[in-house]
């Protein structure tokens, strides 16, 4: 057994090309005939019909996913170790970030990536440079089809967006489910860098009506788009301004148009075409048609907002001095329906693990409101 060919994909015993309907030919992990050892010539001379050469071609084609072998024949010796196996994936684009040292070789890499995975289908390399306003990345195709408008799934939710325009990032996902976790589908939730709705989209299907913000027009385009293609257009107003304008105007603007009020959970596409089907075959019998579910007018519209998302940690601490007197709209105090403050959710970085270290140091970047969470 210990001198069988045993290579993944590969038989180790197969038809004599020769003679398809006649011998077996069992396979050996030899190249050559005076490479087997004694001990096997041995056994094979008492029971084999006789030793014949064989030829496997393991070609390009039969290193499927094995990116790692494949990049090795590619590579220079000294590159092999740590070589870049390994990539993310944004909807059909694989993003990798090579070192300089692998950038001569950046078109290889590429091809591999796609040809070894089929949902492959536009391969980037992430530059360094992020674009500082907007946050969103700058990359170079390196293989692949320059189409770079994505269909992304998260939280059951499906995202279209173009990945060279705006921000997005799939290692927030843990993230975004934490905070929609948090709000209450009968709270009002102001997502003030909304991107184009990791937040606002999935916290509208749980119900949360959701006021969504984004500076960057093309964020707040595809925004809007992901808002409709996820049915939650009654529960998300889309806005395009500064987040500081933004937080001014916020509390006022829900306060004198109000969202409706929570009418549970959202029928399923599936629990909607069920319901459709069901009145059809009503009508087609001849029965009068009951008028549409009235849960709709019932229960206080949502006036007041339970929570802020403010999720641009570079500069967002630097924001949070526009809440002060945001309850106090000209002559009108709206602060008797915030008895409850509302939880502002600020996301910063900082270089301190211990969290009394970190909150130390976040603290003197900024004075901040009393109510803020990080
Ligand atoms: C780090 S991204 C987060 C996007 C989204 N919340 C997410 O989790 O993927 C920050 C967002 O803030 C937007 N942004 C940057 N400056 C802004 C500003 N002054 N006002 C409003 N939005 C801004 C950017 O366009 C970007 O979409």
């Amino acid at each position: 057994m210990y001198y069988l060919m045993d290579l993944p994909k590969i038989r180790s015993v197969v038809s004599d090309p020769s003679q398809p309907d006649g011998d077996r030919l069992v396979l050996l992990r030899v190249s050559d005939k005076a490479d087997i050892p004694q001990e096997a010539q041995q056994f094979l001379e008492k029971e084999a019909k006789a030793v014949v050469d064989y030829k496997i071609d393991l070609d390009y084609d039969y290193w499927t996913a094995v990116l790692e072998d494949c990049l090795h024949v590619f590579l220079p010796e000294e590159l092999r170790e740590g070589a870049p196996v390994g990539f993310a994936m944004t909807g059909h684009i694989a993003h990798v970030n090579l070192n300089a040292e692998y950038l001569p070789y950046k078109h290889i890499i590429g091809q591999l990536i796609l040809d070894k995975n089929k949902r492959v289908k536009t391969v980037v390399n992430k530059l360094d440079s992020i674009d500082t306003k907007f946050r969103f990345f700058k990359m170079e195709l390196i293989a692949g089809e320059p189409n770079y408008v994505v269909e992304h799934h998260e939280a059951d939710c499906r995202f279209t967006f173009d990945f060279t325009e705006v921000y997005w990032n799939s290692r927030l996902h843990t993230e975004h489910e934490r905070l929609v976790q948090m709000f209450k589908p009968e709270e009002v939730v102001a997502d003030v860098f909304a991107g184009v709705g990791p937040f606002a989209v999935p916290a509208a299907k749980k119900g949360c009506a959701v006021l969504g913000n984004d500076l960057n027009p093309n964020s707040a385009k595809y925004l809007a788009k992901n808002v409709k293609d996820n049915r939650v257009t009654d529960l998300v107003r889309v806005s395009c301004e500064d987040g500081r304008d933004f937080i001014r105007t916020c509390v006022s603007r829900v306060y004198d148009d109000p969202f409706p009020a929570y009418t549970g959970p959202k029928p399923s596409r599936m629990q909607e075409e069920k319901e459709r089907k069901r009145l059809q075959k009503l009508a087609a019998e001849g029965h009068p048609i009951p008028p549409p579910n009235a849960a709709e007018s019932t229960g206080p519209r949502r006036q007041r907002i339970s929570h802020f998302v403010m999720n641009l940690p570079d500069s967002a601490l630097t924001f949070l001095d526009a809440f002060r007197g945001i309850l106090v709209d000209n002559e009108r105090d709206l602060s008797g329906i915030y008895k409850e403050m509302p939880m502002v959710h600020c996301h910063c970085f900082t270089r301190e693990l211990d969290p009394a270290k970190a909150e130390q140091d976040i603290r003197q970047v900024r004075i901040f409101v009393p109510q803020t969470a990080y």
